[in-house]
């Protein structure tokens, strides 16, 4: 269940209560892909760094160790020892980003996986029988994430299809939460709009999809080749056609300079690669904006990644430290600089809805769109 509780223009400050917690929005939600976070990081030390929901991805988890497994061992809380919300992506968008000879038709995708090149069928009941395995809190409808940019015609009948999944979704997930051995039977189905970057596709296609009342609802297939300011003016087209009571996520996105400017459009949850990614070659975000640990210029440098920091690296640990033990392909370089981006992601986001409720999030924005966005 969502609850608005302030709003400034479009951003809003809201409430998603789930049987695993409830999450302050606006939320990051951090990508657990395989069921930890890449660089090292366990659901405990999440714990320590503001994080309030993970992703993890129906796709990877599928395929290893298999969700009959993990539904052997209890389902994905128990497995990974996190308590807190989860959400699983569907499939849908790793299927087409990095599954080989893929063939798409109305029952569904067959695909060659990326780990033995063997071939799997996923449709849309398949996908919400993994999640529901999986166990996770919120499933994501298995959908076609079409790259940008993409033909008119393409774009129509792909999102077409998307909403004819959608249904078939629904009707399956409604029949696994009647399951008595399903695990999480309380198991929320959220829904993606799709149609490229076709104003009009996107909006037919949120008013198909709203007419399900499902628990929360995404814009999918932005931050794959459009340009940004194509991105914020799909977000903007596709906002007021949204419902008010439901949560809103926007898939795989972003810089924080990206996120502000969605905030300011209306979205509410996030999930990105970017803080654990970006940190894994050295990058890190600071309030000041982004800098490469690999930089000669840090070999004496004993001031913390970012002097306004309190995660447990800047805590403790130097530039000129890290600096080495990047040059040294020592992996504590990385878990330091995952430790801190992680860190960072979630103040952003808890400082957002501090603004918000403080109602000078425009004040913040100000202050702060320029500087995420430089180099230092
Ligand atoms: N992650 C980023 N974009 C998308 C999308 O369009 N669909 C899905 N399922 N996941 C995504
Ligand atoms: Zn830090």
């Amino acid at each position: 269940m969502y609850k608005l509780i302030r709003n400034e223009g479009t951003a809003r400050r809201g409430e998603l209560v789930t049987p695993h917690g409830t999450v302050q929005t606006p939320a990051f939600m951090n990508v657990a892909t395989c069921g930890a976070i890449k660089g090292g990081l366990s659901a405990l030390d999440l714990k320590e760094l503001k994080c309030q929901v993970q992703l993890c991805n129906t796709y990877h988890l599928h395929l290893r160790p298999g969700d009959e497994t993990v539904k052997k061992l209890g389902g994905l809380h128990r497995f990974t020892r996190w308590d807190g919300p989860i959400l699983t992506d569907s499939g849908g968008f790793q299927v087409f980003s990095l599954a080989k000879l893929r063939n798409i038709q109305e029952e569904g995708v067959t695909f060659a996986s990326h780990i033995d090149g063997h071939r799997i069928f996923m449709g849309p009941e398949e996908s919400m029988r993994i999640q529901s395995n999986l166990a996770s809190t919120i499933a994501m409808a298995f959908d076609e994430c079409v790259e940008n940019p993409a033909e008119y015609d393409y774009a129509r009948k792909s999102c077409q299809r998307t909403v004819r999944w959608l249904y078939r979704c629904k009707a399956e997930m409604d029949r696994l939460n009647s399951l008595p051995d399903t695990i999480n039977r309380k198991q929320m189905l959220w829904g993606i709009n799709q149609g490229s970057t076709y104003e009009d596709l996107r909006i037919e296609n949120m008013r198909q999809i709203r007419e399900l009342d499902l628990d929360g609802y995404a814009i999918g297939g932005l931050a794959v080749g459009e340009s940004t300011e194509e991105m914020y003016c799909i977000i903007e087209a596709v906002e007021p056609e949204m419902p008010k009571d439901k949560p809103r996520y926007l898939m795989g996105v972003g810089t924080p300079e990206n996120i502000l400017e969605a905030v300011k459009r209306g979205v509410d949850i996030f999930d990105c690669v970017m803080p654990s990614r970006n940190a894994r070659h050295g990058h890190v975000f600071t309030w000041e904006g982004c800098r490469n640990l690999f930089n000669a210029k840090y070999t004496l440098d004993e001031a913390p990644l970012d002097e306004s920091c309190d995660c447990p690296t800047c805590r403790d640990f130097s530039r000129a430290y890290i600096h080495h033990l990047f040059k040294s392909g020592e992996m504590l370089a990385m878990r330091l600089c995952v430790t801190h981006n992680i860190y960072f992601y979630n103040t952003l986001l808890e400082r957002i809805r501090k603004s918000l409720d403080e109602g000078n999030f425009q004040e913040f924005y100000n202050n702060n769109i320029r500087k995420l966005d430089t180099r230092i």
